[in-house]
């Protein structure tokens, strides 16, 4: 029995539910395995490591900040993410979902990343959903042609491993797939916006606190440590009494809305055997 490991970072759940699409179709098809999810976004899991089981599939899915993987998940894959020793590394699917704006370097440095951690990358994804602080950026993406997608693409990815194609697998990222980006990858920083709570609203549950990936919310959720926070929005995902200044989204949605325009499609790397 094989068994397809989840291993995601997703404030807001986009990246979540493209790995879950992924995984479901290996599980579904003829490796039928047991599946089991690694969230990276957990708080408070900071030193919980998890010993991949040999013999087994990772899915690596994270979204896109700034044409980047986001700092805190890359940390989290090379600090938690064990694999075994051993002359045959574990395939992994990688995945990045971005805004549509673009994924720059995203899904290379998650390849780098994934090979650094000890696997290897049989295929890869740059999916597009909806950009979570501009929502009408891709808004309802992905939708059903998105995900007739991803499976397609799981399919063969599922077909590739279990024929035992191994030839253009096992490349990996350096020489099997032609992921795009470049090296040294471009710079971005993390900045945190103001979060407005509105505390008519607020019922002071501390949800927020809870959630927060990087324990930057204080625990009745009023103050931010903003030495912590990611703008990941999922405190904001998860909850109507907080939001961002309108001026922040406004000025972003001016910033990017050039560069956001028209409907991106979803780009599949697979080894060239794969896609015939
Ligand atoms: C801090 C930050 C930076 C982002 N940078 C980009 C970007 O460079 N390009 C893009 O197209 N979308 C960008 N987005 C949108 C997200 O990549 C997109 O909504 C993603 O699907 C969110 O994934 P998640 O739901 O798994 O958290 C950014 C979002 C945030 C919060």
């Amino acid at each position: 029995m094989k068994k397809v490991y989840e291993i995601i970072f997703s404030p807001t759940g986009h990246s979540k539910k493209a790995a879950e699409l992924i995984a479901g179709e290996l599980i579904a098809g003829e490796l039928r395995g047991q599946k089991k999810t690694v969230d990276l976004c957990l708080p408070g899991d900071e030193e919980r490591e998890t010993a991949i089981e040999a013999g087994s599939i990772c899915v690596f899915s994270a979204p896109c900040y700034g044409g980047r993987v986001p700092q805190t998940a890359a940390e989290r894959i090379l600090k938690r993410i064990k694999a075994p020793q051993g002359k045959e590394k574990i395939p992994a699917i990688i995945c990045v979902t971005y805004g549509n704006r673009a994924f720059e370097d995203a899904l290379l440095e998650l390849a780098d990343l994934v090979e650094k951690a000890g696997f290897r990358v049989a295929a890869a994804a740059a999916l597009v959903a909806e950009h979570n602080i501009v929502h009408e950026f891709a808004a309802g993406r992905p939708d059903e042609k998105d995900e007739q997608q991803i499976r397609a693409f799981a399919a063969k990815a599922r077909q590739f491993l279990n024929e035992g194609a191994e030839s253009g697998l096992k490349k990996g990222a350096e020489s099997g797939l032609a992921i795009p980006g470049n090296r040294p990858y471009k710079t971005w920083k993390a900045s945190a916006p103001d979060i407005i709570v509105d505390k008519s609203t607020c019922v002071y549950c501390g949800m927020c606190a809870l959630k927060c990936p990087t324990a930057a919310i204080s625990k009745d959720g009023q103050r931010v440590d903003r030495g912590k926070c990611i703008g990941c929005m999922r405190c904001l995902a998860i909850c109507r009494s907080r939001s961002l200044p309108p001026a922040y989204v406004s000025g972003l949605r001016e910033k990017i809305a050039p560069a956001c325009q028209g409907r991106k499609e979803n780009l599949f790397f697979l080894p060239s055997d794969a896609c015939k």
